[in-house]
């Protein structure tokens, strides 16, 4: 039987996700797109659909409307069309909007680390988990929205998703790619097994010079070639760190798409793969995973333990701004970050449960906007 995908949200990253499945050769699929707005949202669907069959493919797409602030319609939903695998990026705000302020605010702003804008990206992944978990779905979820950290709010609470999407598995093709080149061996014998928090992303993929200064999040990173482990001898540390730019905010989405589509069809396939994701299961930060025969876990590491693992990802919430994540799912931020929003934009959020997720977004968001607004930009 062909599985039925459902995309819920349809913006910048759903959008480039959509395309991408669309043409995605040997994809047998029933993609089934769900969104807020249904005018935009059709005309989306249509446009992939035309620009796939202008290229030779002929995908199974359809759209409906969906609005994730109506529990009972998420749940209905999922149970009318019993999808095998729903993929969310819905969010109340994306997150590259901070980079449209001037060069100053924004600085100011991106001190504070990303883990201050979790309600905005909590407040909807919260919702839909609720509601699925109220209309008894039980495929498989991938979500991504900051899935390293909100993941583990959502686990604390028995709500956890399958995994995230994109995060460290936008770091393991730069630096299998450059140790292949250096090798001077065929990409297909080298393996990557990397443990990191998105944290450590804009360590690995910046343009020379323009790295964050300091301490670099704790990572694990073993490099293999035909199973032999090279790190060492290729000075592994210094490739994932080496200067690495890549255009940011939406054209980056096509990195977090690719990505997102190799681990959606290894989890629908009869054999197991190797990849990496974040947030699998509630756990912080992200892993090498196997995914396959609609089952994921975590993949066994030699010489680092699972315990081990989820250690590194602890620690590095606070390069995020986030001190921990307490056993109710409380965030607390750290310190200096909360400060921050407290001057820039008389946000004051020291820490944030859960229950007040949607409340802290519309506020940080109307914020921000009045913020962006004091400087001259008018934010889409
Ligand atoms: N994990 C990664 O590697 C990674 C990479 C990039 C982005 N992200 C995350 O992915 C998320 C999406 O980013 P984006 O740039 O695509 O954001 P975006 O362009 O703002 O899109 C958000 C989408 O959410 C939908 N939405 C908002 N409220 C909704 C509601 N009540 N019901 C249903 N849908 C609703 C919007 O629908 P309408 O258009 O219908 O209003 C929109 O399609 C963000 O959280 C971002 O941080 C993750």
């Amino acid at each position: 039987m062909r599985p039925t995908i459902l995309l819920v949200g349809l913006g910048g990253l759903g959008s480039v996700i959509l395309e991408l499945l669309c043409r995605e050769r040997g994809l047998e699929a029933r993609i089934v797109v769900a969104t807020r707005r249904a005018g935009r949202g059709l005309a989306r669907c249509n446009l992939a659909r035309l620009g796939a069959l202008a290229q030779g493919f002929a995908p199974d797409v359809s759209f409906l409307p969906l609005d994730l602030e109506d529990g009972d319609s998420v749940a209905g939903l999922v149970q009318q069309l019993s999808p095998d695998l729903l993929l969310s990026t819905a969010t109340m705000q994306t997150w590259w909007l901070p980079d449209l302020l001037p060069p100053g605010p924004a600085a100011a702003i991106r001190s504070a680390g990303f883990g201050v804008w979790l309600p905005v990206h909590l407040s909807l992944t919260l919702k839909l988990m609720r509601a699925l978990r109220a209309g008894g779905y039980v495929g498989l979820t991938l979500t991504a929205p900051f899935p390293d950290a909100i993941n583990c709010v959502l686990g604390r609470l028995g709500l956890a998703p399958t995994c995230g999407v994109g995060n460290l598995d936008e770091i393991v093709p730069k630096v299998r790619w450059l140790a292949a080149r250096q090798l001077g061996v065929p990409l297909a014998s080298v393996r990557v097994l990397l443990v990191a928090h998105h944290a450590l992303e804009r360590y690995a993929l910046a343009p020379p010079g323009r790295g964050p200064a300091g301490e670099v999040p704790p990572y694990f990173l073993r490099v293999e070639y035909d199973g032999e482990d090279v790190t060492e001898a290729l000075l592994a540390d210094e490739l994932l760190l080496s200067p690495y730019p890549v255009s940011g905010g939406p054209p980056s989405h096509f990195l977090t798409a690719g990505s997102t589509v190799r681990l959606l069809r290894a989890l629908l396939a009869k054999e197991e793969t190797l990849l990496h994701a974040p947030g699998p299961h509630g756990l912080p930060g992200g892993y090498p995973v196997i995914a396959g025969r609609g089952q994921l876990r975590l993949a066994p590491i030699e010489g680092l333990s699972p315990e081990e693992a989820v250690s590194i990802n602890e620690r590095s919430h606070r390069f995020d701004g986030i001190e921990r994540i307490e056993p109710d799912g409380t965030v607390v931020f750290v310190p200096e970050s909360a400060d921050v929003l407290r001057r820039e934009l008389g946000y004051d959020c020291p820490r944030l449960h859960p229950d007040e997720a949607a409340g802290r977004a519309e506020e940080l968001s109307a914020r921000f906007r009045a913020y962006a607004a004091r400087h001259g930009v008018d934010l889409p």
